[in-house]
């Protein structure tokens, strides 16, 4: 099954791509050349708008809309962030980018601070993505050196700075307003929207926010043209998507296929190599954790945006979290619930508490302990949380336990008649 690789350049060149000199020869910089000698900045933001590029962090929102947003006779400076925080459960593609590929990285938020004319970038890497911060402070010291980055960038009059910032990390610092208050060195917690980033962000200067995917695809959209770009993938969902397989599969790792190409089948079996023998697929969290779980009965869906949401989920970040007919689906729900609950920061009660009742009942479920209230319980704590909070972690605790309850119902039903088919007890989970 062909991958194609557009943010996996690396894996098309034999060279050290994290070298400058490296990504220079395989093609680097045509896009900002480009740009800087022939293009003016709303020429630029023209090819992302028409490129149909969304947004690869979890929401698919479209790139070229979103700095349209930011107003243009502010009289503060506008910022350019990029989400590196990859905190989603399952996902581990940009990591491969910034520690294999990270000028392409680097490029890309040139051009998008050209595009929207700002003059300052931040990448906001997780905390625990130190060798990656490593190749990228390197990158960022020679991308200065070689006339990259700094003032009148490659001869022209424009400047751009790139500021490396590492997190300390938790989860909802991943989320776009949480992390702009963690990088202004405040506690990271979610803001009230609106004022959106692209009005009020950094410093509440208008800010584009993208996820690292999202910036790396830019000089390619750039140097061979929205057209091309657009030409790769389906109407709604253009360009190609790495997807991060994890789990019971033979071969796990990051995938970069062009939307729409390839069935959910096709990734875990011809892809991935299928199922140990004398087992097989029983679910997935196509999104990372934060989407409705899929069944065996989806397994032929397409991977692209709308054909996941037809599915009944989200294609979200692409981390493909995989399992076979020997896991527990209720004590997965019961690890997803633990999660939420340490992650929620806190601030909206029905986060706060309806995250810890969930982990509670589940808990006395996966213990043997459940009762068949159990079931209506839990439904009814999940129900009293969606929409009466200020931010989507909720909405991604909530889905993937709804979702499994209401997809695997037998499951929870034995469970409570019998405990969690668990090989071996499962520990209460600590703080
Ligand atoms: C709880 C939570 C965690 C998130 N974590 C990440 C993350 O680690 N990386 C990321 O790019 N987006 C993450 N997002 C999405 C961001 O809020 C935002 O939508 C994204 O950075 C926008 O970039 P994009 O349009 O390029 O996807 C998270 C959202 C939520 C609600
Ligand atoms: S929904 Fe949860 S994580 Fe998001 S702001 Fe509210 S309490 Fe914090």
């Amino acid at each position: 099954m062909p991958q194609r690789h557009i943010v996996y350049l690396h894996r098309e060149h034999p060279g050290d791509m994290a070298q400058l000199p490296e990504y220079v020869k395989a093609g680097g910089y045509n896009g900002l050349m480009k740009a800087l000698a022939d293009m003016e900045p709303d020429d630029v933001l023209y090819q992302l708008h028409r490129s149909g590029v969304r947004g690869r962090g979890g929401a698919g929102f479209p790139m070229g809309r979103k700095a349209s947003f930011l107003p243009k006779d502010s009289p503060r400076p506008a910022y350019v962030v990029c989400n590196a925080d990859e905190s989603e459960p399952g996902t581990f593609k940009d990591r491969e980018i910034m520690e294999f590929n990270p000028f392409q990285l680097l490029e890309g938020i040139v051009l998008a601070g050209y595009a929207i004319g700002s003059n300052h970038g931040y990448i906001y890497i997780r905390g625990e993505y130190e060798h990656q911060a490593r190749v990228l402070d390197r990158a960022i010291a020679q991308a200065y050196e070689g006339g990259y980055l700094g003032s009148g960038l490659l001869r022209s009059r424009f400047d751009f700075d790139i500021t490396l910032y590492r997190g300390a990390g938790a989860y909802i610092c991943g989320e776009e307003t949480g992390l702009l208050d963690s990088l202004e060195g405040k506690r990271g917690q979610p803001r009230l929207k609106p004022p959106f980033p692209a009005v009020a962000g950094l410093y509440a200067s208008p800010t584009l926010i993208n996820n690292v995917e999202t910036l790396t695809t830019v000089p390619v959209i750039v140097a061979k043209g929205a057209d091309w770009y657009a030409t790769l993938g389906t109407e709604k969902s253009t360009g190609t998507k790495v997807f991060s397989v994890s789990g019971h599969v033979m071969k796990p790792g990051n995938y970069e296929i062009v939307m729409g190409d390839t069935s959910l089948r096709e990734l875990l079996y011809d892809i991935c190599g299928g199922f140990r023998p004398g087992h097989d697929f029983k679910a997935c969290w196509i999104g990372g954790s934060s989407v409705p779980v899929l069944t065996a009965e989806h397994v032929d869906t397409r991977l692209d945006y709308e054909s996941c949401e037809t599915a009944g989920t989200y294609l979200g970040s692409a981390g493909c979290i995989v399992m076979d007919d020997s896991g527990c689906i209720v004590r997965s729900s019961l690890r997803l619930a633990h999660f939420y609950r340490h992650e929620s920061c806190g601030k909206c009660t029905p986060c706060r508490e309806g995250t810890m009742w969930m982990e509670k009942v589940l808990q006395r479920i996966v213990d043997g302990e459940g009762r068949m209230e159990d079931l209506e319980l839990l439904e009814s704590i999940m129900g009293r949380i969606s929409g009466r909070v200020l931010c989507a972690l909720a909405d991604g605790a909530v889905a993937p336990i709804e979702s499994a309850l209401r997809l695997f119902r037998d499951d929870f039903v034995h469970a409570v008649e019998h405990g969690s088919p668990a090989r071996e007890p499962m520990a209460p989970m600590g703080a």
